[in-house]
């Protein structure tokens, strides 16, 4: 798999087939002789740089149909959950993939992710983009996750979907002890009941955050954060069974 990256930065996959786009076309035999490292020309002359896409390139390219978690986010998620090599990650819904994609990047061949997703579409569109990536250690579950998890255990089960509370026995009963449970939300609301039900199943460390990122634009001129910023994801907590 290879991506092309054109002079503005901007990114596509290709497929052994003419490519097209605003700064011209290039061949179907440049494109496919091509290997990582090089830089092809369209008919105009504009430049592209041939790359293997890492996940966040693949992730940035890849189908999707509903919100994904950032960076930022899936970062604190991974720190805080001592997420390594080898481990066991349950988590709940899928989506178009993109945090399956990260925990199946981070755990390696040696771990496991399973993810479950009560719609057949968003499960199948995940599928898709999990395999094209080539990763072979996640495996997407057509379920509702309410219906129990079935893993045992398991080092982290993440929740992102609108009442992560409604997991939270059955992720008590998954987790091997010391593991984590991790959940994203958009609402404080949502924030506040979780954290009564962690309590009343014996979730202990319990702790709640907001990751807000500045970004700093570099100019000839000066340096200073960005005017314009992402003012809110969502509020991410953990817990852990100790
Ligand atoms: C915001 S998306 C998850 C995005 C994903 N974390 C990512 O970053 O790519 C929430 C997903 O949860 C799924 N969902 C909602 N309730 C669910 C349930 N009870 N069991 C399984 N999946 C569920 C929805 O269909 C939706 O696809």
């Amino acid at each position: 798999m290879r991506i092309i990256i054109d002079e503005r930065g901007k990114k596509y996959l290709i497929k052994n087939e003419e490519f097209h786009s605003d700064f011209g076309f290039i061949k179907k035999e440049d494109i496919e002789k091509s290997k990582e490292g090089d830089v092809l020309k369209t008919h105009m002359g504009r430049e592209f740089k041939v790359l293997k896409p890492n996940i966040n390139d693949y992730i940035d390219l890849m189908e999707r149909k509903c919100s994904i978690i950032l960076p930022k986010d899936i970062g604190v998620v991974t720190a805080y959950t001592a997420l390594g090599s080898g481990q066991r990650v349950v988590e709940a819904g899928t989506g178009s993939g993109a945090t399956a994609l990260y925990f199946g990047n981070i755990v390696g061949k040696n771990g496991e992710v399973t993810s479950y997703e009560i719609r057949e579409d968003f499960a199948q569109i995940a599928e898709k983009n999990i395999a094209g990536f080539g990763l072979e250690n996640v495996q997407v579950k057509f379920q509702d996750v309410k219906d129990g998890i079935q893993e045992r255990d398991v080092d982290l089960v993440f929740l992102d979907l609108p009442k992560p509370w409604d997991v939270v026995e059955s992720a008590a009963q998954s987790l091997k002890i010391g593991g984590y449970l991790a959940a994203y939300n958009p609402y404080i609301e949502q924030v506040l009941t979780l954290h009564k039900v962690l309590k009343k199943f014996g979730f202990s460390d319990l702790k709640s955050l907001e990751c807000i990122l500045r970004e700093i634009e570099v100019k000839n001129k000066g340096t200073r954060p960005k005017t314009r910023m992402v003012g809110h994801t969502g509020y991410l907590t953990f817990a852990r069974i100790l």
